[in-house]
């Protein structure tokens, strides 16, 4: 079966707006087809290999950020603070599991939403429904809601400013493990869990100071003063995925360079749609979200059309069933899939299948997220296979979006103070950084 990077177009689609002016879609994609890629295909490569290590379980996968990034929240501290946030945590796992964390953000491209309904209906007024920045604007009016092709070209130059911002941190200084202290955030400083944080930074700080007396420094030594974080999106709007979709010169091959990791959504993975064709011919590393009514066979095709190598680090199976489905749900799928021989890389998203609304706000339970991660790790551990990483919707600021946690009590009638976000609830960066502290000590138990 011949792929090219347009070939979804014959297949049925799902999840996608409707652009009236169909000329001036065709003259973004012309223009979004000319514009620089944003990463490197060599970086998706180095990537995959570092998946692959996770897979083994010599790592562990750190993915988080915005459910949607917004063009009006998009601003260098928000980006800092999720960077920072991300770098706790890896620290705090690191720490104490004795593995290499890989970073990646949800960042930097995370902007198409799939919904449970095409149209949203207020007061009897009935609109398309919101799909994110890059398609259509949040407000409620009618013109608001139409869907914009220009948008494609404020999300690239978005996430390339994005990205920039993001490599300057990386390599310019803040990642350095020197600086741990500077990555605790200021309002998290004096709450219990930022305490908790700072006795770990101090025994880091003991750890680089026995380094330097040795003669190993962030001046001979890049791995200590510098990092790597990954983009990822879920490629939903194939009319921009196809447009930044390019042939590597190395090796010939096509590779999606609107970011290092692409995933598929748990609405948009039918077998025979377009999604999957699409994703069947690039050489990104590749995830795929796995959902309640996801069934063994169906889960085995869909892995040896998304990986008909069986590559190892090539697949990310996003598992997302929900704190009260995954223990009856996931065993079956992942015992198909190990007795198959499949390579792929085991996650966990304990945010999708933990909604629930209250107040009239969409929140989500810490208890559940935290029950839903620690029985993903049971029964790796029941099974003997690995538990590569989390998944999450989270953020660097002091949002209250999802109830629950100890160090973070926030209750149904908090939700209104700082909700946010323009689609899910995210953990805010107390709650993240306690599910960490949460990971740390099952890597110890
Ligand atoms: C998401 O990750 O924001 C999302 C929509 O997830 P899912 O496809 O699992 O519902
Ligand atoms: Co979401």
């Amino acid at each position: 079966m011949s792929w090219s990077p347009s070939s979804w177009r014959d297949f049925p689609i799902k999840q996608q707006p409707v652009y009236e002016d169909r000329d001036e879609l065709k003259r973004v994609e012309e223009e979004l087809r000319s514009f620089p890629p944003l990463i490197f295909a060599g970086e998706a490569r180095n990537l995959k290999k570092e998946l692959a290590r996770a897979a083994k379980g010599e790592a562990f996968i750190v993915q988080g950020g915005d459910c949607a990034e917004s063009f009006s929240a998009f601003n260098g501290d928000t980006i800092k603070n999720l960077f920072k946030l991300i770098l706790q945590m890896s620290v705090v796992i690191a720490y104490s599991s004795g593995k290499a964390t890989i970073k990646i953000g949800r960042v930097a491209g995370q902007f198409a939403k799939p919904r449970s309904s095409d149209f949203e209906e207020k007061d009897g007024v009935k609109l398309p429904s919101y799909r994110g920045d890059i398609i259509n604007d949040i407000a409620f009016d009618e013109e608001a809601r139409k869907a914009d092709p220009k948008r494609m070209i404020r999300a690239y130059f978005q996430s390339a400013a994005t990205m920039n911002l993001l490599r300057a941190f990386s390599r310019g200084g803040l990642a350095d493990l020197n600086e741990v202290h500077r990555w605790n955030l200021d309002f998290i400083k004096n709450h219990p869990i930022g305490k908790k944080y700072e006795e770990l930074s101090s025994q880091i700080d003991k750890a680089m100071k026995f380094l330097k007396a040795a003669g190993v420094t962030s001046e001979n030594t890049p791995q200590l003063r510098q990092t790597t974080l990954y983009t990822s999106h879920e490629a939903l709007l194939l009319n921009y995925e196809e447009a930044l979709t390019r042939i590597d010169s190395i090796t010939g091959d096509y590779y999606n360079t609107s970011a290092h990791m692409l995933w598929i959504g748990d609405r948009t993975r039918d077998l025979d749609g377009a999604h999957i064709e699409y994703f069947r011919g690039i050489k990104n590393p590749i995830g795929c979200k796995v959902g309640p009514s996801m069934k063994p066979d169906e889960l085995v095709e869909l892995v040896k059309v998304l990986n008909p190598e069986n590559e190892e680090g090539k697949l990310n199976l996003i598992v997302r069933m929900g704190a009260k489905k995954i223990d009856e749900l996931f065993p079956p799928l992942l015992r198909a899939v190990r007795d198959a021989n499949l390579n792929v890389v085991w996650t966990i998203d304990p945010m999708h299948g933990n909604v629930e609304k209250i107040n009239g706000f969409k929140t989500r339970d810490f208890e559940n997220i935290l029950s839903e991660v620690k029985s993903f790790f049971n029964i790796h551990k029941q099974e003997g296979t690995i538990a590569a990483g989390v998944h999450l919707e989270m953020t660097g600021e002091d949002v209250t979006e999802c109830t629950g946690s100890t160090s973070c009590p926030i209750t149904p009638d908090d939700l209104s103070d700082r909700y946010h976000t323009q689609c899910d609830p995210r953990l805010n960066a107390k709650q993240a950084l306690e599910l960490a502290f949460m990971l740390a000590e099952t890597f110890e138990s």
